[in-house]
């Protein structure tokens, strides 16, 4: 376990050896240590564009696995993308597995009379998953354009099956005033088979348990169980706390529907950014997301009065927090020294496809 000195001067070793050959990317929720190692600051997706415009032979990402694949996708063949921990992966992203969905595909087709539905899948799932999407004529979309591909969607079919957040897709659908709106558990009381057998699974539960035919045929948003457990803690009473002690509040569309309702501003964590910036000195604002980001805002901008929602101690994502200076430090003495630790490779038959939901994403 280094000291901050310490580390700071072996990065600046190892960095140097590699010069260009390397850039490092640190994402919104990455603790203070590793964001200012990073030539790069910001959202997943911006943090993937940037690391596929530059000419670097190693793209060290300080994010979880799901940001890495995405990167891996859009980055030139010859990139190798570096996740300092193997362990930083996304519990939201692994709520929906692709052989998951996959099984429970048909089943949902049943349920709504032979609906023509399109899987719209937000960036924060594993590359298979966005793979799937693609080859039933879906897209990707991010939190800042969900409510664009949901239109995207609604040009070319009846009706969405939302994954994984089901938070951001209600939250969306409100945005849009579709009403028609039901979560769907294809497993409600169980959970998928190993070997993903939606058929044995619908016997052992009964038919699309937990929803019946004429709610799933009449819905135009059909919303996957899954949600992030950092956003998902947020309450209305938080929202009015701080208020109540004079605060303004803006919060992320992974939030829960009521806490998006009673906050003054929603949006990405660019947006949240883009907001902090924007405020006049001597505002005071409340930041319902991960506690980091709420932590650098309020370094990045004294003259604002910024503070985490909720206190600050209690809405760290686990995830993000595997990301560990020392393993920072690790991988890049690693890659100085000619080796290639904790490299995310997509196999190239999903890369292809979960390419093609990206580029629908970018046409939009
Ligand atoms: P961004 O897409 O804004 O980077 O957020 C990712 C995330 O994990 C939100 O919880
Ligand atoms: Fe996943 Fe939530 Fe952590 Fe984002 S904050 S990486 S959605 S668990």
């Amino acid at each position: 376990d280094l000291d901050e000195a310490e580390r700071a001067e072996r990065i600046a070793a190892a960095r140097e050896e590699l010069g260009d050959r390397v850039i490092v990317l640190g994402h919104n929720y990455q603790r203070r240590e590793i964001v200012e190692h990073a030539d790069f600051i910001g959202d997943s997706y911006e943090l993937s564009k940037r690391a596929a415009e530059s000419d670097a032979d190693y793209v060290v990402f300080g994010g979880v696995t799901f940001m890495a694949e995405s990167a891996d996708i859009i980055t030139d063949d010859d990139q190798t993308v570096i996740l300092p921990s193997m362990e930083a992966s996304c519990p939201m992203a692994g709520m929906a597995e692709a052989v998951q969905v996959d099984s429970a595909w048909e089943e949902l087709i049943e349920g709504t009379g032979g609906k023509d539905i399109l899987p719209v899948t937000y960036m924060n799932s594993y590359a298979d998953l966005k793979a799937f999407c693609a080859s039933h004529g879906g897209l990707i979309c991010t939190s800042s354009n969900a409510a664009d591909a949901f239109e995207w969607a609604f040009e070319r079919g009846d009706a969405v099956l939302f994954l994984p957040d089901k938070h951001l897709g209600r939250n969306t659908a409100n945005d849009l005033g579709i009403e028609n709106v039901v979560e769907w558990d294809p497993w409600a009381g169980g959970v998928a088979g190993a070997d993903g057998n939606a058929d044995a699974l619908a016997d052992e539960h009964g038919d699309l348990p937990g929803l019946d035919d004429a709610d799933l045929e009449a819905a135009e948003v059909i919303l996957w169980d899954g949600y992030c457990q950092v956003h998902e803690r947020f309450r209305v009473e938080h929202v009015e706390d701080a208020r109540a002690a004079g605060a303004n509040v803006v919060v992320h569309p992974e939030c829960r529907p009521s806490v998006v309702a009673a906050a003054d501003e929603v949006g990405s964590t660019s947006h949240i950014c883009d907001v902090i910036a924007d405020a006049d000195p001597g505002e005071t604002w409340a930041i319902g997301t991960e506690v980091h980001l709420a932590r650098h805002l309020a370094r990045w901008h004294p003259e604002v009065d910024v503070r985490p929602l909720c206190g600050d101690a209690c809405m760290d994502c686990n995830a993000m927090r595997q990301v560990d200076p020392n393993y920072l430090t690790w991988v890049l003495e690693e890659l100085a020294d000619g080796r290639e630790p904790n490299v995310v490779e997509v196999a190239p038959e999903e890369k292809e496809l979960a390419a093609v939901a990206l580029d629908r994403m970018l046409e939009l």
